[in-house]
């Protein structure tokens, strides 16, 4: 075994160990926390290179500016919906700061106009990821259009809401459908070794989850079930006056998430560019995921007064914003073939499907107080004027 198997964090586990001999078996969820969460011994919270070629995941706004140049034109026309006034933008878990740079750069390029009325507060957790933000994004920092600040200090705010793989790491409970009967997965620990166990389930809101989904377990299912989600939704809704929020994550609608045949639900660990469904090995140093139950988050802001503006893939989304005139002023600009072709390489990872980022990610943006607009993203890919670009 090599060092990079073995990676874990000794001091992690043996506080989950002593979290369960105290309180016995913990919910999936509650382990989950631990391993990502933990004050000190977090995968988030403690230091480590997590995204990019060192780390252990690429994400969108890792892999190129114009993710970010593209979500920019999103927002501009929020912005112009909203009548041109002071806008705050929060982006909640802001990784390496890419996103957040890209689409300052893209305003400031494109609509100076916004971005002089701009405040980008970014919410971030990890005290190495805040770091290496304030660092990246000091030229904008120096314009004074950026600050950090807590979930709980946010307060009732124009403009919108955005992140890009939060959600998708909030801890999950998982529920399994046993001799028809709904049971949570908990987490034990013997002779050494985290091992689970079915018990009744510990909050009566995980039965609610499926009867809200609209979709029962099928018997011997399982299923991830992101109460924080549904919580983290109706809590941006209630500090939203106008505006949208813009959530990109893995995830699907209930049907196909909660579907009778995906078995083992949706649970992936990720450590040095490799996947597993194994949540007890690397404790501490992989990521874990769970991918997010859209039809949820709809129906939850539908009910605090806000509507469904957009819902697709990630490519449509990108496609709409004009992601192949982009590729193609990218690629005119790039006089060394050899370069031209590894951009066009570099580019689709964000649209192809298979094994690329375009359809696993989806896009959802819900609006209050816009109306129901027209949005850029929205534009058809039959609309995309193919002949003119060639
Ligand atoms: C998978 S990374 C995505 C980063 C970034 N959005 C990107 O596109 O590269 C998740 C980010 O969310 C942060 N994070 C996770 N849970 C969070 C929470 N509850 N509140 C704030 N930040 C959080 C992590 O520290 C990390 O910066």
């Amino acid at each position: 075994m090599n060092n990079i198997e073995k990676e874990e964090s000794a001091e992690l586990k043996a506080e989950i160990v002593r979290l369960i001999d105290q309180q016995g078996p913990i919910s999936f969820a509650q382990y989950m926390e631990q391993c990502l969460y933990h004050p000190q011994h977090g995968y988030y919270t403690s230091s480590r290179t997590r995204i990019g070629k060192q780390g252990d995941f690429f994400t969108s706004s890792s892999v190129h500016s114009i993710f970010g140049r593209l979500i920019a034109r999103q927002i501009i026309q929020i912005w112009q919906l909203m009548g041109e006034g002071p806008f705050t933008l929060v982006e909640q878990g802001a990784g390496e700061g890419y996103l957040c740079l890209d689409i300052l750069d893209a305003l400031a390029d494109e609509s100076p106009d916004l971005y002089s009325k701009l405040e980008y507060r970014i919410i971030e957790l990890s005290p190495d990821h805040r770091s290496r933000q304030a660092q990246r994004l000091s030229s904008h920092v120096a314009t004074g259009r950026i600050n950090w600040c807590e979930f709980s200090e946010l307060e009732i705010f124009s403009g919108c809401f955005l992140s890009n793989e939060l959600v998708d790491a909030f801890p999950v409970h998982i529920v399994e459908k046993q001799n028809n009967e709904l049971l949570e997965v908990m987490v034990n620990c013997v002779d050494g070794s985290f091992v689970e166990e079915l018990a009744p389930l510990t909050d009566s809101r995980l039965a609610d989850y499926f009867e809200l989904s609209q979709c029962p377990l099928v018997e011997g299912n399982r299923a991830e079930v992101n109460l924080a989600s549904l919580d983290w939704i109706k809590e941006i809704s209630g500090l939203m006056k106008q505006g949208a929020v813009l959530t990109i994550d893995y995830g699907y609608p209930a049907e196909e998430l909660i579907a009778p045949w995906r078995r083992a639900g949706t649970l992936l660990c990720y450590h040095r560019h490799q996947s597993s469904d194994n949540p007890y090995q690397h404790v501490g140093c992989q990521d874990i995921t769970a991918h997010i139950n859209f039809t949820l988050l709809q129906k939850i802001a539908e009910a605090q007064g806000f509507e469904t503006l957009y819902f697709g893939e990630q490519y449509r989304f990108l496609m709409g914003l004009g992601f192949l005139e982009e590729l193609i002023r990218l690629q005119a600009l790039e006089a060394d073939p050899q370069r031209a072709q590894a951009l066009r390489m570099t580019l689709k990872n964000l649209i192809l499907p298979e094994g690329g980022m375009g359809e696993s990610f989806k896009v959802l943006i819900q609006g209050k107080g816009l109306g129901r607009p027209e949005l850029l993203c929205a534009r058809p890919i039959r609309e995309i004027g193919l002949a003119s670009m060639m």
